[in-house]
């Protein structure tokens, strides 16, 4: 049997490139690189200057004819988008070959039916550089923890939002100069709203939990907000209060529901959320992602690196590329896959209402700049069983004041109870913020 192994790329934009030139230049690397051939790229433009220089009889604008090229044994998906992707990879597996992708979106919605039909097929379907651009998460949480009952998984898992973040806190930054600068990097999605929007991060840790507590979720029902409309005042108070502020995705277990035995309740969000600056994640800058994992033994361990761009991305690719391949040399495609490297689901989970979720949080009124407003709040949070650490007036003038409340841990339900009591308040005029905070 040849040892050589045919790739076939689906997309040459800034993460098809990135395998490409990877495969390219061999030299130095791990010695099985060597043995991939990429032999067959799909684009959509076949007239478009590239980065890397290629032999262009590889290219082709029908993505069809790189999945059924018998040359190609292991197809690459990274042209993104929901289809005609996930069509091309059941296609490809409906053939008996592996795929590799960097494609959350597909993943984070059809990964059941896509595992389902990899596992009838006997092919792999490796996703590394889906989350967390080139940091390796997936195959830890797949195989090196697999001893732990994980707790909790949370972090910072879009790069392009963190950048933002990062240059609005340290330059003061305009919000839409560097988006722009994140899409010029390769950092953001094709329709940045993806990213802006939490829908990013809301698909990544979709597929965290999934492997983190054995079972999918529904994708669509996790509690998502973006950072598009946060202001930078927020950000400037955060900082004045001793916080950065981190679009931050959480999926946590929580005690079983009577009303469901069987299924394990999680709870999961991605937000604006305060993070203290002694915390772990609140030096992640930049393009940087960071994924704290909770677990039993194991205790927390911090996975830190660059979550998005070409180089890194591609390492995650041509990684799972590898190994594919060294299973390939192993032995014979038999029908049996390696359990720990197909990781199927083992268990049922579900959302938790999220009335029935707690966490901390940071909220700005506008009001009036009348005595006895703060004690109004006050009570009123007292009211409703929220506990406050700290409540300050932080700007006042003849057209109002701005007081920031930050809350110890409290359930949502009585949060919102307390937040709709507190608007009716008299010389409450507006809930302007309202964040998470760790
Ligand atoms: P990109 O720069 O927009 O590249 C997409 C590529 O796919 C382009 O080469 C495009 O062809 C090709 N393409 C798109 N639709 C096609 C079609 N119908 N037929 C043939 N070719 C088609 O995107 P990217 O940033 O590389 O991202 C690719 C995937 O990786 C996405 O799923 C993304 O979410 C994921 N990802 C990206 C990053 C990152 O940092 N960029 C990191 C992790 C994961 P043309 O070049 O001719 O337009
Ligand atoms: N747009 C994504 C991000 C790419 O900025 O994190 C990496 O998945």
């Amino acid at each position: 049997m040849s040892t050589r192994i045919g790739i076939g790329l689906l997309g040459l934009g800034t993460v098809g490139a990135g395998v490409a030139s990877i495969l390219q230049t061999p030299e130095g690397r791990h010695p099985l690189i060597a043995d991939l051939d990429l032999v067959r790229i799909a684009v959509r433009d076949r007239n478009r200057t590239r980065p890397i220089a290629l032999d262009e009889s590889i290219l082709t604008t029908s993505p069809e004819a790189v999945v059924d090229d018998p040359a190609v044994d292991v197809v690459v998906e990274v042209m993104g988008g929901i289809e005609p992707a996930r069509t091309l990879i059941m296609r490809a597996i409906a053939a008996g070959k592996s795929v590799v992708t960097a494609n959350k979106s597909v993943i984070a919605r059809h990964g059941e039916e896509i595992a389902a039909a990899a596992a009838a097929a006997g092919v792999y379907v490796l996703i590394e550089a889906a989350v967390g651009g080139g940091i390796p998460i997936i195959e830890p949480l797949k195989q090196s923890l697999g001893s732990n009952r994980i707790q909790r998984v949370s972090g910072i898992i879009n790069g392009t939002t963190n950048y933002i973040l990062s240059r609005m806190a340290e330059e003061g930054a305009d919000y839409n100069a560097v988006l722009r600068d994140a899409q010029d990097l390769g950092y953001a999605e094709a329709d940045p709203a993806a990213d802006v929007e939490g829908l990013d991060a809301a698909d990544k840790i979709a597929i965290l939990s999934g492997l983190a507590f054995g079972g999918p979720i529904d994708r669509n029902g996790i509690y998502t907000a973006g950072i598009s409309t946060l202001q930078s005042r927020d950000v400037d108070y955060a900082t004045q209060l001793g916080y950065g502020v981190k679009l931050l995705a959480v999926a946590e277990s929580m005690e079983p529901d009577p009303s469901h035995p069987t299924s394990l309740p999680l709870a999961v969000s991605v937000q604006p959320t305060l993070v203290p600056n002694d915390h772990p994640l609140a030096g992640v800058n930049g393009v940087n992602n960071a994924i704290l994992v909770e677990g039993d033994p194991i205790g927390r361990v911090m996975f830190y690196g660059p979550g998005a761009g070409s180089g890194p991305t591609a390492s995650a690719v041509v990684a799972d590329i590898l190994n594919i391949a060294g299973i390939r040399q192993l032995k014979p495609a038999d029908g049996n896959l390696d359990p720990l490297l197909a990781a199927s689901s083992w268990r049922a989970c579900h959302l938790a209402n999220k009335e029935q979720t707690s966490q901390r949080n940071y909220v700005r009124f506008k009001t009036e700049n009348a005595p006895g407003v703060i004690g109004r709040i006050g009570s009123c949070f007292g009211d409703h069983n929220v506990s406050i650490q700290s409540i300050v007036q932080l700007e006042a003038s003849d057209a109002g004041a701005e007081i920031v409340v930050i809350t110890h841990v409290v359930g949502n339900g009585q949060m919102s109870a307390a937040l709709k009591a507190i608007h009716a308040i008299e010389g409450v005029l507006s809930l302007d913020a309202h964040l998470g905070c760790l």
